[in-house]
Order: structure tokens, then sequence, then C-alpha cells
């Protein structure tokens, strides 16, 4: 913690909180909006500029801390230019990182606060409409959950972060020193959030966590479980539908946790598992204690539970001393997934980093290149995945309205959107026939409405 004086300002009104990067970003954006609520601070109106701007960074990849500063001077510029002074704050991964030195580079931000301190952001916003400003990246474990206010108005689908950390240290990624060690939520906490949540109106939840396989806990009768015997207890609320988690490692997977995909109606047909390359060699200097065909096997045994469960994963091309030859491998292992969607990325050192001091770094053009012709075979193989669902009828969670009067936008199990016409309202459980499918989208034909 950190104190240093600024010119005093008052106290803000209004808030706008901008999340960049992970689903756990949107999560603690949305704790740190209700935070700031429950002290009277009221969500700045569509258009208008807010009197506090929370700057909920991400630090995963290229140029995020410049990224930073620019936001800053954009906001200090448009409130000069509308007479006023926003008071600013940085959270997230880069303020855990970098929080001291943002704090001497950029007098305009009155605080910062790490990814498990902003259960104090309330009391560092007082400070800084006295003048005082704030720096804390403390990591106190599972400290912040007890801290926040009970969970209030949500969506038809919502976030529940379960665990968070990491101790895996993949050499490129700087999760371990941004989230700290790994640590699991408590049981009781979950459901009560979780009931918390359903009671509010979210009819779908997405258990989240950095490895959220690895969560563990103890159940009301005191006995040990995994992250399977947390989805079957979430299984048993009445009025949720929908059960999804996310980003699960390979070796933090579990039989149970597989068994739960063939059994556990409510849990949804999609496993999210970051592969990264297709590789032995790169997966080993990646740290990531998995092979190509162990991953593989891992998926055969999701397929045999639930044979039309979809996949996704993360990939980085260009690691350091990645070959043509390696990075072909990444390729032949897309084309034997046949992903339904998956997030790929230009390998980018971050600071601190085993990877980052590597020999054999990779040209800008090569990653480039390796880039288009992954994305090329994973669109190839989304676009496919959707053409094949054309002719099911599935259920759909409407989430929002759609851009034409009367039409709707939800999710299938298999997490593709889906537009669809009809006499529906939000959060919504109806059943839709897929008719025609896009490499992003399908339009569907509304069927029924399914009965609450
Ligand atoms: N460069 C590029 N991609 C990265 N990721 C993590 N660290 C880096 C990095 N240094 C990707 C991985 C991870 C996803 C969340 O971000 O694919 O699974
Ligand atoms: Fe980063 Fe690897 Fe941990 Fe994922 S498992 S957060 S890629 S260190």
């Amino acid at each position: 913690m950190g104190r240093l004086l600024m010119k005093p300002t008052t106290t803000p009104k209004t808030y706008r909180v901008k999340s960049f990067g992970c689903q756990m970003n949107v999560y603690d954006g949305e704790r740190m909006g209700e935070l700031l609520e429950a002290q009277g601070i009221t969500p700045a109106p569509e258009g208008e500029d807010a009197d506090l701007v929370v700057l909920n960074t991400c630090h995963i990849r290229e140029k995020a801390t410049e990224k930073v500063y620019s936001d800053i001077g954009r906001l200090v510029k448009s409130g000069e230019e509308a007479g006023k002074k926003p008071m600013i704050a940085v959270a997230g991964c880069v303020a855990q990182a970098e929080g001291e030195e943002i704090m001497a580079r950029a007098p305009a931000v009155g605080m910062v606060v790490g990814p498990q301190a902003y259960h104090r952001l309330g009391d560092m916003v007082k400070d800084a409409a006295a003048g005082r400003r704030g720096t804390d990246t403390d990591m106190p474990e599972d400290a912040k959950f007890a801290a926040l206010p009970a969970r209030r108005k949500v969506a038809a689908t919502a976030f529940l972060t379960v665990q968070e950390g990491c101790d895996k240290f993949c050499t490129y990624c700087v999760v371990p020193y941004t989230r700290g060690a790994e640590i699991s939520r408590p049981y009781s906490d979950l459901l009560r959030e979780a009931e918390k949540l359903v009671e509010a109106g979210a009819r779908e939840l997405t258990l989240l966590g950095q490895n959220v396989n690895a969560w563990s806990g103890e159940n009301d009768k005191g006995r040990a479980i995994g992250l399977d015997g947390l989805i079957r207890a979430l299984a048993a609320l009445p009025d949720l539908h929908r059960i999804r988690y996310t980003t699960s490692h390979p070796n933090d997977m579990t039989e149970g946790l597989i068994a739960a995909h063939g059994e556990v109606e409510k849990l949804m047909p999609y496993l999210h598992l970051p592969v990264q390359s297709g590789s032995d060699r790169v997966l080993k200097a990646m740290n990531r204690s998995h092979t190509a065909e162990s991953y593989l096997k891992l998926l055969d045994r999701f397929r045999a539970v639930r044979p039309d469960i979809a996949l996704s994963g993360d990939f980085i091309v260009g690691f350091p001393g990645e070959t043509e030859a390696e990075f072909e491998e990444t390729l032949a292992l897309v084309d034997e997934v046949k992903y339904a969607a998956a997030f790929s990325f230009k390998y980018s050192p971050r600071p601190g980093t085993p990877a980052a001091s590597m020999d054999g770094q990779i040209a800008p053009q090569v990653m480039d290149e390796r880039l288009q012709r992954l994305q090329a075979a994973l669109n190839r193989h989304q676009l496919a995945f959707n053409e094949a669902s054309v002719g099911k009828t599935c259920t759909v969670l409407i989430e929002r309205k759609g851009k034409h009067p009367g039409q709707w936008l939800g999710k299938s199990p298999w997490l593709q959107s889906v537009f669809f016409e009809g006499d529906c309202a939000m959060g919504d459980l109806v059943e839709v026939e897929l008719v025609q499918a896009g490499p992003n989208s399908l339009a569907g034909q509304l069927v029924t409405k399914v009965p609450a």
C-alpha cells in the first residue's frame, strides 16, 4: 500500500467500469460496480462521461501498458474538454504488475488496485476524493469475496468465479504473477452466491477460474469434492437450467468431471480446453506438461460420454524456437480435433516470464503468416460445425434483443449464437430449429417455448 498526496477532488456520483481481457475481468468489473453502487455511486448514463472511470486492465498480451496510458490520456483530454476532471482508477492485471510505475508516471490516476484487492475500492475512492492517492496490490487469500456486497441484478447468464490464480507457470504466461497462487472459494460461499444469482434471474451460470477444473472443496457433509461435485450440487437448484465452466487445464482433468458430462443434464455439452501447440517439443518448452497425444486421448474420453460435445481451445503461434514443421503439427492437431470454436494468438513476450528471454524469438511476419493459416483452419472447422447443426432443434437461452424488431439472440447448448424471431422475452428458454449456418452464428426458427 502506498499513499501520495494530490489535489482533493469531489466524491464521484457516477461511474463506469471498462473491462478488458478475460471473463474473470468481466466478473470482477461487475463486482466492482456493485460495490460502488452500494456506496451510492450510480452507473453513468450511456454516452455521458462518468465522474469515476475504472480501467479494469488485462496484461496477457501485447502493449497492455501502453494501452492503459493512452486510455488515461484520452480520459484526461475528454474531461478537459468538458471542464471536468474524472477520477481514474486502474484495476486488473496491469495494475498488479505495474502499479507503482503507473502511479509515478500518470498523476491523473487516483488509485491503483490489484485483482485481489478490489474489495477496498470503495475506501480508496473516498481517499482519492480527499486528495489521497493509493495503491493496493496486496494478495490476501480469498479476502475480497467476503468483503463484497451480495449479488443483485444480473442477466439471464451470469459468471461465478469459483477458483482464482495459477500454479502452472507456463513459460509464456504472466497470470501466475498477476493473479497469484491457485485458490478455491469455499463450497458454501459459492452455493450462496449461486442462489443469489438465480434469485436475481440467472438461468445459466458459467463457473470461472484460471484453472477452474482444479477447484476443490468440502461439501456440507464435510466430504472432499472436486468441480464435478460442485456442479452436481448447483444442478440441484431448480431454477438454474444451464451450467458451464471455463478455463480448464488438461492436467487437472478428473474422471469425475468427465463422467459428469455424461450424467448431469444441466451441464452443457461444451468444453474449452486450451492446448496451445500441437508440437511436443514446443509444449515442453512451454512447460505445459501434457503432450499432443495425451491431450487427444483426454478429448476422446469426453467424446465417449458425450458424443455431441463441442470442443474449443486456445493456441499460441510463434513461441520462441517454433519451426515450420512444429507449427504444422499444430495444424494437424486442429484438423484432428475439429474444434467448434477457438482463440488463437501470436506469442507476445511478457516481461519477467522465462520465454521472454529464450533464444529463437520468431519474426513478426512469420507469426502473422502462421496465425493466418491457423485461423483459416479454425474458421473452416467452426463453419463446418455450425453447418452440421442445421436441421437440429435445440434449446436456446435468450440473452438479448437482435438488431431487427422482434428478433432475439440466444445461445445453443454448444455455445453457438442463434438469431430468430418470435414473441419471447429475455431469459426465456425456447426450442429453436436451426435453419442456416454462418461462420459466427446460426439463424433459427422458433418451435416452442420450453415449459418452465
Ligand atoms: N502470448 C500470447 N498468448 C498468450 N496467452 C497467454 N499468454 C500469452 C502470451 N504471452 C494465451 C494462451 C492462454 C490465453 C488465455 O492467452 O493461449 O490460454
Ligand atoms: Fe497461464 Fe498456463 Fe496458468 Fe493458463 S495454465 S493461466 S496459460 S500459466
